[in-house]
């Protein structure tokens, strides 16, 4: 047999037509004599029936079980009247039966495909099974149109395709990486790049002007539902365009991939903010717009009253002080509130103090509602009031803490309660995210570290703060954010080797290490390298978007688990002793390392 179209696209077009079909049985329903199998391909579904008259295509009818792979000849005939089906494509016909070949036989599945509630545990130890199903299909299917989209709009953009190496050089100032050990270099390794970012640049340095790769990058951080070790960027860089320009350039990027991929016209412009207005606003680099609530300054009034937990924060010199107003909050419940205060201490808050707003004209224990109210003066709370704009029936919570804390604790629980009290629009929410600090305080290395990374350009005239007050340098960096993740990021870079160098010395690495470390960039610098810039976008995470699904695995063939743990495959595993020695490789003991 000859297959004639896919199961999924049969229709109405088709009636009266002999189509052969191949899939696999995804339900088999006797009814009284007659058998009606579903049968399904990467499309879709038909429903396929097999008539007694045909008795032999009748018997092997009778022996197909779920996940059989079949090939079937028949009639397309209209579904009686009543058992259409709207939801499928294929939802008003049927396909009358000739003829049927088992092209293979399947075990019983683990479980059931169209099952709704599956553990991704046994989702990902049975992956193969797991993508047969049509959700699934969507979604690879949806990820490839997506990064079709780029590759169209990038190539009608004098964007060309070029591979960077895979095995690289460890340099240690980013995430943790992926070490590779050399055979023939005894005791030295490569590194799994996290990204092609210097690659990238000296090829514009190369003169190629504009590039981009589709291109798989390797971080080995603590994993989340978004972020996996090995994720795929679309990598862009270009010459001699400056920070409006590659922004327009690269907006025009996503709103193709919208449309083309999933026929969205997403707004357009995208609203621009900087990073000092997302935080003071959103107490969030990647705020969720759709979510209309805001943050309310407060570290101000706070430095005149006597209630510790507020004075405290804001006396210091990083302190802040802020309220959440929540429209119709007061009818939050103690075990509510309790829960929303444990969720705050994940981000390190100490508590969350809130007031609930009985009456908004009385800012004193007769209209308010609140254990800290009495350590409050009037004027105080009257502001607490005017700010917020809070009204009788709402809610304000506090945060006071250093600014950090303040902005991750009231900055998530926005977003939380946003969607839990249904104050969350609909719809697509994009943004720019720019002027983000150049350098960010390292606690624990008691350093400044980038903010971007170390090839980022500083605003013309920052690069004089560096020495002098480096936490106010701003750089010409920028992100896309969009309903409240970070799809891409990326820079203007620098491109003359004086400026790079005091970037380096800024994040303490010696002129020594910079030679040994980036003294390949260093000197490529030194040949009339062209200024450039350029964004990464994470395809995964946009694609996770587009599908609604919670978790970028749901976006890739064949993910990671929390623990980086390859479920089908089973991986990682031990080596062989003789595998190490090759490579000159001792594994230390310990009670959790086994050799194979
Ligand atoms: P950055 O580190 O911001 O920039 O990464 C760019 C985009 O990649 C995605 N991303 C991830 N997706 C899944 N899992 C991860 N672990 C993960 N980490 C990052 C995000 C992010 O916005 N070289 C620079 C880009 C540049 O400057 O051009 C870079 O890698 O969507
Ligand atoms: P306490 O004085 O610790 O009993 O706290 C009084 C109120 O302030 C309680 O409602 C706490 O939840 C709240 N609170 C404590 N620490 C903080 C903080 N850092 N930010 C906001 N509220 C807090």
């Amino acid at each position: 047999m000859k297959r004639t179209d896919y199961c999924g696209r049969i229709d109405r077009r088709f009636l009266d037509q002999t189509v052969t079909l191949m899939g696999w049985v995804h339900r088999r329903r006797d009814h009284g004599g007659v058998i009606f199998i579903d049968l399904r391909d990467r499309e879709g579904l038909v429903q396929i029936v097999c008539d007694p008259d045909r008795a032999e295509t009748f018997a092997i009818a009778e022996t197909l079980r779920n996940e059989f792979c079949v090939a079937v000849t028949g009639h397309v005939r209209p579904r009686p009247e009543g058992t259409v089906n709207t939801n499928l494509v294929s939802g008003e016909i049927e396909v009358l039966a000739h003829g049927i070949e088992i092209l293979n036989t399947s075990l019983t599945p683990p479980f059931q495909l169209d099952d709704e509630n599956l553990s991704e545990t046994v989702r990902l130890e049975h992956r193969v099974l797991d993508l047969r199903r049509l959700p699934m299909q969507k979604n690879l299917m949806l990820r490839y149109r997506t990064a079709m989209a780029a590759r169209r709009y990038l190539d009608a953009h004098g964007f060309i395709d070029i591979e960077t190496p895979m095995l690289y050089k460890s340099t240690p100032e980013g995430a943790r990486e992926f070490l590779v050990p050399s055979r023939i270099h005894h005791g030295q390794f490569y590194a799994l790049p996290q990204s092609p970012q210097l690659f990238k640049q000296m090829l514009m340095m190369a003169g190629f002007d504009r590039y981009y790769q589709i291109v798989k990058c390797f971080r080995d951080e603590d994993l989340r539902a978004d972020r996996q070790p090995e994720f795929t960027q679309i990598d862009i860089e270009t010459s001699f365009l400056g920070e409006l320009e590659i922004r327009e350039l690269m907006e025009g990027l996503v709103h193709a991939m919208f449309k083309d991929a999933l026929d969205v016209d997403l707004p357009s412009p995208f609203p621009v903010m900087t990073y000092a207005e997302a935080m003071a606003r959103y107490g969030s680099d990647k705020p969720d717009l759709r979510v209309a609530l805001e943050l309310t300054e407060l570290t101000d009034v706070m430095k005149t009253v006597d209630f510790k937990v507020f004075r405290a924060a804001a006396d210091l010199p990083n302190g802040r002080v802020a309220a959440l107003r929540l429209p119709g909050g007061a009818t939050l419940s103690r075990k509510e509130i309790d829960d929303y205060t444990a969720f705050v201490k994940i981000y390190g808050a100490g508590g969350l103090a809130y007031i609930k707003v009985n009456d908004a004209a009385k800012a004193s224990e007769e209209g308010l509602q609140s254990p800290i109210v009495k350590f409050l003066p009037e004027p105080v709370l009257r502001e607490i009031l005017v700010r917020t704009g809070a009204q009788g029936g709402d809610l304000v919570f506090f945060g006071a803490d250093r600014e950090k804390v303040v902005n991750g604790a009231l900055g998530a629980l926005r977003a939380k309660v946003g969607h839990e009290r249904g104050l969350a629009q609909p719809g697509w929410k994009p943004l720019w995210v720019v002027d983000f600090p150049m350098f960010e305080y390292d606690d624990e290395r008691k350093s400044w570290a980038a903010r971007h990374h170390p090839f980022t350009a500083p605003k013309d005239g920052h690069e004089d703060r560096f020495s002098t007050d480096p936490g106010n340098a701003i750089a010409k960096a920028y992100d896309v954010v969009l309903n409240g993740w970070e799809m891409g990021g990326g820079s203007v870079r620098i491109h003359r080797p004086e400026l790079q160098q005091k970037v380096f010395a800024a994040l303490g690495i010696s002129p020594a290490d910079q030679q040994k470390k980036f003294g390949f960039l260093l000197n490529a610098l030194q040949f009339g390298a062209p200024p450039h810039g350029g964004i990464a976008f994470g395809l995964d995470r946009i694609v996770t978007m587009m599908c609604g699904a919670d978790s970028i695995r749901d976006v890739i063939a064949f993910p990671k688990t929390q623990r980086g743990q390859d479920l089908l495959i089973d991986a990682p595993t031990p080596v062989t002793e003789e595998q190490l020695r090759d490579l000159h490789i001792r594994v230390r003991p310990s009670d959790s390392v086994k050799v194979a």
